[in-house]
Order: C-alpha cells, then sequence, then structure tokens
C-alpha cells in the first residue's frame, strides 16, 4: 500500500471503530442488560412494602400518578443521601404538583431499615418521600423486579454495608417504566421533565 492508501486506511479503520464503539454504547443504554432485561416494560411489578408510618403501600395505591422509585438505604455512607438530596431540590421545585407525584425509597436493607428508621432518615428530605421497607422475600421480589442488583458486604468489626443499583426509575401513570431519571441537571429542568407526565 502506497503512504496515502494506509492513511486513508487507517483513517477509515478509525472511523469503524468509532462507529463500532458509538452501537455498543447506544446498545448497553437501551438495554443494559439483554439477558435480564428483555425489555423496557419488564421493569418494575407488583410489591406489598410497609412505609415509616406503618402503612401497608401496594403498586396498585400509585397508579393514577408518576412516580419515581429508588432503592437504598439509611446506612449508605454517600451515594443515597446524594441522591435524595438532588431529588428533594427536583420536588422542591415542584412546589404544589410535588403533591401529584409519588417519590419511593425502597430499603435494600430491610434487616436495619425498619419503619421507625425510615421515618428518622427521611425526616431530612422531602415530605413526599414513601420510604418503603418489608420481609427479606419482598424486598428481594421487589428488587428483582427493577432488576435491581444487591449484595451484602462485610465490614470490618461485624458491621456490614450494601453495595446496590443507584438508578432512579421514572414510572409512567400506570405503573408503567419510562426510562431512568437524570437528577444531574438543574432541579427546575429535572421537574419540568416530570410535569410531562402529570
Ligand atoms: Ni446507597
Amino acid at each position: 500500500m502506497s503512504a496515502r492508501t494506509t492513511r486513508l486506511f487507517l483513517v477509515f479503520a478509525a472511523f469503524l471503530a468509532g462507529l463500532g464503539t458509538l452501537f455498543g454504547i447506544l446498545l448497553f443504554v437501551v438495554r443494559p442488560d439483554s439477558a435480564m432485561a428483555p425489555s423496557a416494560a419488564a421493569i418494575g411489578g407488583p410489591f406489598r412494602l410497609v412505609d415509616q408510618s406503618g402503612q401497608t403501600v401496594t403498586d396498585q395505591d400509585l397508579k393514577g400518578e408518576p412516580y419515581l422509585v429508588f432503592f437504598g438505604f439509611t446506612h449508605c455512607p454517600d451515594v443515597c443521601p446524594t441522591t435524595l438530596m438532588e431529588l428533594s431540590d427536583v420536588l422542591d421545585k415542584l412546589g404544589p404538583d410535588a403533591a401529584r407525584i409519588g417519590a419511593l425509597f425502597i430499603t435494600v436493607d430491610p434487616e436495619r431499615d425498619t419503619p421507625a428508621e425510615l421515618k428518622d432518615y427521611l425526616s431530612s428530605f422531602n415530605p413526599r418521600f414513601k420510604g418503603l421497607t418489608g420481609d427479606p422475600a419482598a424486598i428481594a421480589q421487589v428488587a428483582k423486579s427493577y432488576r435491581v442488583y444487591m449484595k451484602k458486604v462485610p465490614l470490618d468489626g461485624g458491621d456490614y454495608t450494601m453495595d446496590h443499583t443507584a438508578l432512579i426509575y421514572l414510572m409512567d401513570k400506570n405503573g408503567k417504566f419510562v426510562a431512568p431519571f437524570n437528577v444531574r441537571r438543574r432541579p427546575e429542568d429535572a421537574a419540568a421533565d416530570l410535569r410531562r407526565f402529570l
């Protein structure tokens, strides 16, 4: 190959590689795990849990309003409090409309997160949050239906922490998964995005 042909070939190869990467990213975004998440419609499902006041909450109670779902735990050192703070800012920006949107914080640590524990923890955030807990089997089931990864990780001294998926799920009025909800933007923009689903 002449030098010119070689260069053209390299440019073309680089272009193809770029295209491949882009395609890979798109696939990843659309289907984070095609084996586990065959379609968006398969995310979410029926649940029966208890909120921070001891009231039973089921997916049916949320029908008719869009809602956000976030899985976490009260002992989480950083990701959960940061996300709850960001979501609180968004809910604050919604003003009275916030009353028409559900916001669920479902624990991945039912062992420690009792309703009382959740109530105390959530008092630092927007009052719209419903903190949900339940017996380990009920939590495992709801986590599975949302394709949430959760794993107990032992710490020194007998303590433990939880690894978990930190995605925020936006569900529409019919309880159907819409998309992951992005809070890494101005709260007013995120609030405007939510209003579209009212
Ligand atoms: Ni967390």
